[in-house]
């Protein structure tokens, strides 16, 4: 087994390690949602659909037991709101049961389920309606968790929405390619909408007591050239610090952290050619995790933060193993310096779906998507020690 034999600090008590993953990238046949209607248009943009995914709605049981085997403790996973609501105000039994027994198997191997409410997708008939620019989708949305707190009564940590950010540049994005305009930048309309979602959320998860709730943010890392600090501060208000200062009153917030964006005075600066790039495209730059986690903490004023996503796309294990070693490395430093951090869940647990193709493979165990056999990758042996150890790279 692969094992970390470096300096190491101890983890907080009582750190959450695990990994996470989303429905729509894992499940398999999530005909109901509009992402899926997208992927199968004539006109789709998508190199491929999601299809099978990982069949994990079936092989979830498999999922959460190599999980365990490793010593990881925590799994994110997302219940998908089209599978439970398929039409406006029809709710189904049985999938709510199924996302119930998902829980159940989580706490019968020991492992604390961390649950999102709303990772991208929506479903049809609120697509049709106009997704989040559709005029009653805070309602629906609160509707939506409250029918959800039907299976969360022991459930302690529950992301309401994953990277609102980002979905409101994706949304925005979309209405750019049909009006065929530019680009207009990120909607600070749709952001407040989705930010009333999350807090009526917020609401009732408060009222259901005994649950932490919080929302997850993709941190850019945005740094400035050195006379362009004005130009950052501008660039990130409506692209992420509006979205941390909506969580200034929640129990936790989920940081979510890949990469960096250097800001140049136009805005984005690329990255030289000679830099080391990921499956994904992006720059390998593993202290990203450490800058996120401190930006963090300074807009929200000290909210508890919870890392939700954190990982590489490559197809070189070594290199997976060196990018989390370093991502660590940030979060203790962050750690020593007085940053409140409860977990962190690596992204991703399986070789998944990323949002158009299945060839950036983020996964902790390997995916044959023909079989969908399972292969765990000495990642996740070595993530699972440092768990099982509770300590981190220092
Ligand atoms: C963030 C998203 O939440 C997740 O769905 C995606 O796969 C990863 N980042 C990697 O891009």
């Amino acid at each position: 087994m692969t094992t970390y034999t470096g300096p190491a600090t101890g983890a907080p008590d009582g750190f959450l390690w695990g990994a996470s993953t989303a429905a729509h990238q894992i499940e398999g046949g999530n005909v109901n949602t509009s992402h899926w209607e997208f992927e199968y248009a004539d006109d789709t943009t998508v190199a491929e659909p999601s299809g099978d995914a990982c069949d994990s709605y079936h092989r979830y049981p498999e999922d959460i037991a190599l999980l365990a085997a490793s010593g990881l403790r925590a799994y994110r996973f997302s219940i998908e709101w089209a599978r439970i609501e398929p039409e406006k105000g029809v709710v189904s039994r049985a999938q709510l049961d199924h996302y119930r027994r998902m829980i159940d198997t989580c706490r019968d191997a020991g492992v604390e389920p961390v649950v999102t409410l709303h990772h991208f997708t929506v479903p049809r008939w609120q697509g049709r309606d106009g997704g989040w620019y559709a005029d009653d989708v805070v309602d629906r949305f609160r509707r939506y968790t409250e029918t959800a707190t039907r299976i969360l009564d022991d459930v302690e940590w529950v992301v309401t929405i994953n990277e609102p950010n980002m979905m409101v540049n994706q949304t925005e994005a979309k209405i750019d390619t049909e009006q065929g305009v530019n680009f207009p930048g990120p909607s600070p309309h749709v952001a407040r909408v989705i930010a009333d979602a999350h807090h009526a959320a917020t609401e009732v998860l408060r009222g259901f007591g005994g649950v932490k709730s919080g929302w997850t943010v993709a941190n850019q890392v945005y740094q400035a050239l050195p006379g362009s600090e004005r130009k950052r501060d501008e660039w990130g208000y409506w692209r992420e610090d509006f979205y941390l200062e909506q969580a200034r009153n929640d129990d936790f917030i989920g940081v979510q952290s890949y990469l960096r964006t250097i800001i140049g005075p136009d805005g984005p600066v690329p990255f030289p050619d000679d830099v080391e790039r990921t499956l994904t495209g992006w720059e390998y730059y593993p202290e990203a995790l450490g800058h996120a986690l401190r930006h963090t903490r300074e807009v929200t004023g000290g909210v508890p933060m919870l890392v939700t996503e954190n990982g590489m796309a490559t197809a070189d294990d070594a290199r997976r193993i060196d990018y989390t070693t370093g991502a660590l490395q940030g979060l203790a430093s962050a750690v020593a310096d007085g940053c409140d951090i409860r977990g962190y869940l690596h992204w991703s647990l399986l070789d998944n779906y990323e949002w158009g193709s299945y060839r950036p493979t983020f996964g902790l165990v390997h995916v044959d998507h023909d079989t969908f056999e399972r292969t765990a990758k000495p990642s996740l042996g070595w993530l699972g020690d440092l768990a099982r150890r509770n300590v981190l790279p220092a």
